[in-house]
Formats: structure tokens, sequence, C-alpha cells
């Protein structure tokens, strides 16, 4: 696995990585000069009953702890800015390469897969970005201080203080894969359970209808329980290896109290020293620990970051042209030449040898039995999907040509249930076209008949509607995807059963509407009711992945 994509995000930080770091080393000298003190204070003070030297060397002790406190504080402060830094970077980077990517990706994978990913995973990425450099700067300098200390102070005792060393690598490199294994069962389990609350919580209503709940709740304790046996494992396995090194250690703490407590007894060896040697130890102990710590963080950060890699790697959708042509604001011809196409996931061409030639202005209605490809059509026209052949001419130009953002904003298609957002009904109408003044938007939306339905809401304009438009009804979410539509002066309109939730009335207003604001564009009218679409130029028929042309008055009969 590689790290190497993590290195410039680390990079940008690199001078506030830096200070971090040596407030670091300046807090480790500053601690790792205590257990020298108390030496001073029981060989000089003590047992040479210096007084005046012990009261000095008591006074730096505190004043050196509190140096330290003052240090760490300012360190914690630094580290936090830098580390939200770097991991809002890596978040927001991930999230925009995500919003890069075609329908198929998002199709595949649930929501709740997505969230775990950016939101989990992503952090203990940074937290083993940054962590990890802070902890191997410090437990490295730790451990060199004490190590160094402990030498000069008794080589022996040292040796032995180093024995179990081998015996702890070798246990925490065996402990490798069953770690990295149980982490990722664990995230999985997660993004489960992150996925099932999405998915039926967004769909509260059904479950209700469908007399559902008993049903679903015991489909999260089922994932419950499943997340439950993973964590034991995970713990489990971490709980051995950390007790197992730390009955290391203690051992080999016993061993230094026999060798040098044998010195002591025998006058070789003061007691200060003994003592002194015994507590760099345990910060010594104590910094290997947390160095061999980082090994199990790297497998972790690694499981997580193969799972944020896995979105990086997919590939975005096209968006720019060979000439970068921008979509021109008013109706063209629209050429549609031996299109043909399957979805990857099956050999069936759903659109094969498809030709269909729509002038500028026209209003066509396409009919067509479920699943027959109108959809598909349009996304094709839109650049959502590739064409395996064949050709697609906006105004003269190949599709290709064509910077993509201007296609989708162009040809906007207004589906059943509009995707409306959370945030007022002002912000909704300028979603997609932000830099329209507000004067203009609510002229639109006088024009399509919003603003009828603001005037009764108790905030007008400024009325906060809830996740996906929560708060209108389908008609008026429609009505604001129009002005939508209206405000990003569209090439041509796509309505995609758009009115099937409507009632007739409704219907014929929401065509009234349409026509009369749009009379110049072209307006592609995808229903299973043909019959019920007024004033149409022109119908056809998607048949076999093919369009034949139905006359206007018998294309029912
Ligand atoms: N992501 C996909 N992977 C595989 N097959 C797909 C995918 N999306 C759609 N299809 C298939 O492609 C065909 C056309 O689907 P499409 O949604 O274009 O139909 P449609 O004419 O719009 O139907 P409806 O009137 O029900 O909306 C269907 O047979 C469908 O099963
Ligand atoms: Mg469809």
């Amino acid at each position: 696995m590689s790290f190497r994509w993590l290195w410039p995000y680390v990079r940008r930080q690199w001078s506030a990585i830096l200070a971090v770091m040596a407030l670091a080393a300046l807090t480790s000298a500053l601690a790792a000069a205590q257990p020298y003190l108390s030496k001073l204070i029981i060989d000089d003070g003590l047992i040479d009953r210096h007084f005046k030297l012990l009261i000095v060397l008591c006074v730096t002790v505190v004043a050196l702890a509190a140096c330290g406190f003052a240090l760490g504080a300012l360190n914690r402060l630094w580290y936090v800015r830098l580390s939200g830094k770097v991991l809002f970077a890596i978040r927001e980077d991930v999230y925009a390469h995500i919003l890069t990517l075609p329908p198929r990706f998002f199709r595949l994978r649930p929501v709740g897969d997505l969230v775990t990913r950016l939101d989990g995973d992503v952090a203990e990425i940074q937290r083993f970005s940054t962590d990890s450099v802070l902890a191997l700067v410090n437990g490295v300098l730790l451990l060199v201080f004490s190590a160094g200390i402990m030498l000069a102070m008794s080589p022996v005792l040292t040796l032995v203080a180093l024995g179990t060393l081998p015996l702890q690598l070798l246990v925490r490199h065996r402990a490798r894969q069953p770690v990295a294994d149980s982490t990722l069962e664990v995230r999985e389990s997660r993004a489960a359970i992150t996925d099932f609350l999405v998915e039926t919580l967004g769909a509260a209503k059904a479950v209700q209808s469908s007399g559902a709940e008993q049903f679903e709740r015991e489909r999260l304790s089922r994932l419950n329980r499943g997340l439950l046996q993973r964590v034991i494992r995970q713990q489990l396995i971490g709980y051995g290896v950390g007790a197992f090194t730390s009955m290391l250690s203690h051992m080999t703490t016993a061993m230094v109290f026999i060798v040098g407590g044998w010195a002591v007894i025998h006058g070789s060896l003061t007691i200060g020293t003994l003592v002194a040697f015994t507590a760099y130890l345990a910060r010594g102990t104590g910094s290997a620990t947390s160095l061999m710590g980082l090994y199990t963080a790297y497998q972790r950060a690694g499981v997580s970051l193969k799972r944020v890699q896995e979105l990086r790697a997919a590939q975005p959708m096209r968006t720019r042209g060979r000439e970068v042509r921008v979509l021109p604001a008013h109706a063209g011809v629209i050429c549609v030449q031996h299109l043909s196409f399957h979805y990857p996931e099956s050999e069936h061409n759903v659109l094969d040898d498809l030709n269909l030639e729509i002038a500028a202005g026209t209003k066509l209605v396409l009919f067509g039995e479920s699943g027959a490809g109108k959809s598909t059509l349009i996304d094709l026209l839109r650049g959502f999907a590739e064409p395996v052949s064949g050709r697609i001419e906006l105004d003269g130009h190949g599709l290709e040509d064509y910077d993509l953002h201007s296609v989708r904003g162009r040809i906007p298609v207004l589906e059943t249930d509009p995707a409306l957002f959370r945030g007022t009904v002002l912000e909704n109408l300028q979603y997609g076209n932000f830099e329209v003044p507000g004067e203009q938007v609510i002229s639109a939306a006088k024009l399509t008949g919003v603003d009828q339905f603001v005037a009764t809401l108790p905030n007008g304009y400024a009325t906060v509607l809830g996740a996906r438009g929560a708060g209108l009804s389908t008609g008026q979410r429609q009505r604001v995807a129009v002005s939508r539509a209206l405000l990003g002066a569209p090439f041509a309109l796509v309505l995609d059963e758009a009115t099937s939730n409507l009632d007739a009335a409704a219907v014929r207003g929401m065509h009234e509407l349409i026509d009369r604001i749009f009379t110049h564009q072209t307006r592609i009218v995808i229903t299973h009711a043909p019959q019920a679409v007024p004033r149409a130029d022109r119908v056809v028929e998607l048949c076999a992945g093919r369009i034949i042309e139905r006359p206007r008055a018998c294309a029912y009969g």
C-alpha cells in the first residue's frame, strides 16, 4: 500500500509540523531530566545531607514541570489546528472527487459505505499521517534520551533492560495480519450499519407503510450482533498483543531490580542511580511500546487508506470535450445517429442503432414501455454515460466537443420527484445558477407560479425547507425545478415522467406553464400517457432500442 498521495497534504503544513515537532522535542527533553534530578536529590541531597541543594533541586523539579505543562498546552493547540487542516483538506478533496463520478458508481455503492469512508476512514488516515509523525519523533527522542542516560549510568543494566526487546518485536510482527484483518472486518460492519440507517431512515414512510418496523429492527439487531462479534475479536487481538508485551516489560523491570539490587547491596551502584535507572527504564519502555503501537496504527491506517484509495481510483466522468465548446442558451437541432448502448453489467443492447433528429423548438413526446431505454437515452444526451457506438450532435457539433457542465446545465431534466435540498426556498431556486441575482430569481418565480405558493409560506422566500425539500408538495417542488430550469437558459428541456404524480388538472397546468415559458425551446416529454400531453409537435415511440415515428392523431390507437 502506498502512503505517497498523503505527502502533498503533509507537505503543505510542513512548517507547522516542524514547529510542533520542535515543541515536542523540548517537552521530551524536559521530561527526560526529571528522573536524573531525583537521582541527585537522593544521592547528593539526602545521602550527603545537603539540605540547601535539596531545596534547589526540588524547586527545579517544580519549575521544569510547570514549563513542561505550558509547552504541552501550546503543543496541543498547534497540533489540533494542524491535524484539522490536514483532515479537512483530504476529506474535501475526496468528496470533490466523488462528485465527479458517474451515476453508475453511485448505483453500485451504498451511501452508507461512502459516508463511512469519508468520515471514519479519512479520520483514521489523518490521525495516522499527523499523529504518527509526532509519536515517532516523541517516542524516538524519549527513547534515545532515556537509553543514552541509562547507558551512561550502567551499561550492564542497560543490556539487561534490552533483553526482551527482540521477542516483543517478533510478537508485534506476527500479529500484523490478524490486526489488519480484524480492522477491515470492523470497518465493513460499521459501514453496513451506517448504510442500513441511511437507507431505512431515508425511506421511513415506506417502512411504516409496509408494516416493516419489526423486520427492520431485527435486521439492525443482526447487524449489531455481527459488529459486536467483530469488535470483540479485534479487541481480543489488541489486548492479547498488549498484555504479552507488557508482561515482558514487567519481567524486564524485575530483572533490572534483581541485577541492580545485587550491585547496590555490594556497593557498586548507588540507590539514587538504581531509582533513576528504573524511572528511565519505565519511560524508555513506555516510548518503545508506543513506537510498537505505531506499527499497529500503520496496519489500521493501511486498511482505511485502501478503502479511500478505492474511491480516489474511480474514474471520473468525462466533463471536457476536445474543443470545450459551451452549449448555447437557445434551442438547436438534436441529432442522434446509429446510437447503440448497453450497460457494462449486461450484454443486452438497450439502444440499438437508434436514429432521431429533433428540430429546434419541437415539443416531442417520447413514450415506450417501462425499461425501453427512455431515461438511458437522456443520460447519453447529457453525457452521463458514453455510447458504445454512434454519434450525438447538439446544435451541429458532436457531444464530445462540448464542456459537459454546460450540456448538463442547459438540458435540465424535470423528474417525478425533483431534488431539492435543505435550505431556504430562495436558495433552492438559485441552486445551479448561483450567480443570478435575487431579483431575477424572484421574477422567474413569478412566471412559474412559485410566487403564488411562496406567499402562503410563513417566511416567504426565506422559509427553510427540510431534507430533500420537505415542506412543499410534489407539484410545488416541480415548480421550483421549472424556475431553476428557466434561470439556466436551457438549450432543451426534458420532462421525464415529470407529471406522473399529478392529477389531470395539474398535468394540464404544468404543460400550459411549460409551453408558455419555454415556447421557443425544444421540449422532450417522456411519458406513459402520451394522450395526456397537449400541443405535441411530434410523437415517437422507443421500441426494441429504436425510434418509431407515430402519427400524432392515431399514436395511441
Ligand atoms: N445501471 C444499470 N445497469 C444495468 N441495466 C440497467 C441499468 N439501468 C437501467 N438498466 C436497464 O436498461 C433498460 C432501460 O432502462 P431505462 O431506465 O432507460 O428505461 P425507461 O425506458 O426509462 O423505463 P421507465 O419508463 O420505467 O422509466 C432497462 O431494461 C433497465 O433494466
Ligand atoms: Mg425512465
